[in-house]
């Protein structure tokens, strides 16, 4: 058995998140060590439901806990406000009060949705993350955003509203398709560009054991992540600075997304883009070495991920999405650079043209 803890400190809302193998069949114990109500909501969907219901609904019970079930059918179209009014609607039927903490168990979509649930349910109640996929694990579980999209943007609406406990069970990665675990990989790749040069030399050793699941690899990727994270979260709780550094790769890589209405790349598909194509930015504006950005993007490539602007997409159109993102204020064009692998910088009013420029030959 491996169990890592890592601890995010702030102040009032301080929390752990441990990291290990065979963590769901002790998830009640986990949470008896919080928490005295008898009943807990456990927020999830079907297929994940059906793949680890049982064994964290028998976890809960020796523990004494009286297992309320929420299903929300799977897909990001699903986080919607919509979805959490059946929420409010199930919670008030079964009479849970605020001391009954919510689990949520899942990827990022159920996470989001349940956060943002357990925020605004009788003004707040106990939240817990129990997260499923790998991207939830290092990335979407930690840190607090909860919320739901509205038809005109993704997460429009939502809350800063963190976990009182994260859980992060590696041995669920089993059954998570490959592709999902490459775009995990996608962000954990991020974390090391932009804080930990050691981190990113260790992953450029042990990439291949990550894509084949080795537990302890996978331990240590998953819990050095997290302590990346927290330690930006920790700086800037609610995002007024700092924290735009976790937005390494996004420019290109939302606008990508935007440009495929959502539907041809995973998120970290189209983020592994985007390193690729500020690491070369970088390049040409004098920031970074060449021979850095080539380890970025050999490194993208080995984990199995697209670090290419395909062919179709032009500079223009590109520049345009860019410029409609939610984050690019007044249509400037701001950019994470990396000034070495390990340190980056945020680039306000980058010249279109030399975006452009790097585009058309990415
Ligand atoms: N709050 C944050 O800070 C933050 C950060 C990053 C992303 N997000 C959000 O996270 C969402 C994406 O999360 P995601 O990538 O986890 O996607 P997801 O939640 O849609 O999960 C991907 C798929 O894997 C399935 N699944 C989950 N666990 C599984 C398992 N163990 N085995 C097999 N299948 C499993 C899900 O049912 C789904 O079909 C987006 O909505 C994004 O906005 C939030
Ligand atoms: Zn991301």
């Amino acid at each position: 058995m491996t169990l890592k803890k890592v601890a995010v400190n702030l102040g009032r809302h301080s929390y752990l998140v441990w990291i290990g193998t065979e963590l769901l069949p002790r998830l009640g114990e986990f949470l008896r060590a919080s928490f005295t109500a008898s009943k807990v909501l456990v927020i999830t969907n079907p297929r994940v439901r059906g793949l680890y219901g049982n064994v964290v609904e028998r976890g809960l019970g020796r523990a004494g806990w009286d297992t309320v079930w929420a299903e929300m059918p799977d897909g990001e179209e699903y986080k919607t406000l919509a979805t959490v009014q059946c929420f409010y609607d199930l919670a008030l039927a079964k009479e849970l009060d605020r001391a009954c903490p919510v689990v949520a168990l899942g990827g990022g979509v159920v996470g989001d949705t349940a956060g943002f649930f357990a925020a605004t349910y009788q003004r707040g109640v106990p939240f817990i993350q129990v997260p499923t996929t790998l991207l939830a694990q290092v990335d979407a579980s930690v840190g607090g955003k909860v919320g739901v999209n509205h038809p005109r943007g993704k997460n429009m609406i939502g809350a800063f509203y963190q976990p009182r406990l994260v859980v992060a069970d590696l041995d669920t990665l089993a059954t998570l398709p490959a592709r999902e675990i490459r775009a995990g990989l996608a962000e954990v790749i991020k974390y090391g560009v932009i804080k930990d040069a050691v981190f990113f030399a260790w992953l450029e050793e042990s990439i291949d054991r990550l894509l084949r699941l080795e537990r302890d690899a996978l331990a240590q990727a998953v819990a050095t992540s997290c302590r990346l994270k927290a330690a930006v979260v920790e700086e800037d709780e609610v995002e007024t600075g700092h924290r735009q550094i976790l937005n390494y790769g996004h420019t290109v890589g939302h606008a990508l997304e935007a440009l495929t209405g959502y539907r041809v790349y995973h998120h970290g598909e189209a983020v592994a883009i985007g390193m690729a194509v500020a690491a070369r930015l970088a390049v040409a504006m004098g920031l970074l070495a060449e021979e850095q950005a080539v380890r970025i993007t050999a490194l993208l490539q080995r984990a199995g991920l697209p670090s290419r602007v395909p062919a179709k997409f032009s500079a223009d159109e590109l520049v345009k999405a860019m410029r409609l993102d939610k984050k690019a204020r007044g249509g400037e064009l701001t950019f994470v650079l990396p000034e070495a692998i390990g340190r980056v910088r945020l680039v306000p009013r980058v010249d279109a043209q030399l975006v452009k420029s790097v585009l058309s030959v990415c």
